[in-house]
């Protein structure tokens, strides 16, 4: 069984970025891949300070919450990430909570899925983010969900409005699915 946690890249009152990343997850647990919500404003993490960076820490990480956020990521065989794009980039929130982080991200593949209240879905956060995900020698799948007007995509009840986006996300989920395990076995044979 595979592990992909959803990570949300916002703890901003009101975020509606987290009805996407509650569908996601949904979808996730309905083709039996074991998943959970990464939600930041649950696990707030402080800002880095380290004196070390975490490619040298070998997870010893000063703070509770650091060390529960690394080992949700340790387990994960993939993930997806589930964030708004804020002034043409990622939210603080999100690029603080992956710079905690580094050996846990090794070899593993991750799904893009970008957020906005306008017509854009995020394309910019998207593309912002896998330079990171190359450093981190993770794999950024090219297939992307976008939700643009995400307010108008999902009722009061997060459920899905815009049918359109359920073949976008089985289409993201295929596609890591093979990535996933692809990578967990070349690991298990390196
Ligand atoms: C600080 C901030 C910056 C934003 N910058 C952008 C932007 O660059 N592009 C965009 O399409 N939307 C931008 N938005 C609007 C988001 O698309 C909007 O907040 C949307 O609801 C998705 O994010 P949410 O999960 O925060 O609600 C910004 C919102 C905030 C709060």
């Amino acid at each position: 069984m595979l592990n992909i946690p959803v990570v949300l890249g916002t703890i901003r009152e009101g975020r509606k970025s987290i009805k996407p990343a509650r569908y996601v997850l949904q979808k996730l647990i309905e083709k039996n891949i074991e998943s959970v919500l990464v939600d930041f404003k649950e696990l707030p993490l402080p800002f880095f300070d380290s004196p070390l960076p975490p490619s040298v820490l070998k997870e010893k990480y000063p703070y509770p919450n650091v060390q529960k956020w690394s080992a949700i990521a340790k387990a994960a065989d993939a993930f997806v990430i589930v964030s708004p794009e804020y002034n043409h980039g990622y939210p603080a929130v999100l690029k603080n909570a992956l710079d905690w982080l580094y050996p846990e991200f090794d070899h593993k593949p991750v799904g893009l899925v970008g957020v906005s209240d306008g017509a854009v879905g995020g394309a910019r956060i998207i593309e912002h983010l896998r330079p990171i995900m190359e450093n981190f020698s993770m794999f950024a799948i090219r297939e992307t969900v976008m939700f643009a007007r995400a307010q108008d995509a999902f009722d009061e009840n997060g459920a899905l409005l815009d049918a359109s986006y359920d073949k976008k996300i089985d289409g993201l989920i295929k596609s890591l699915v093979f990535s996933a395990e692809a990578m967990k076995t070349a690991k298990k044979n390196s």
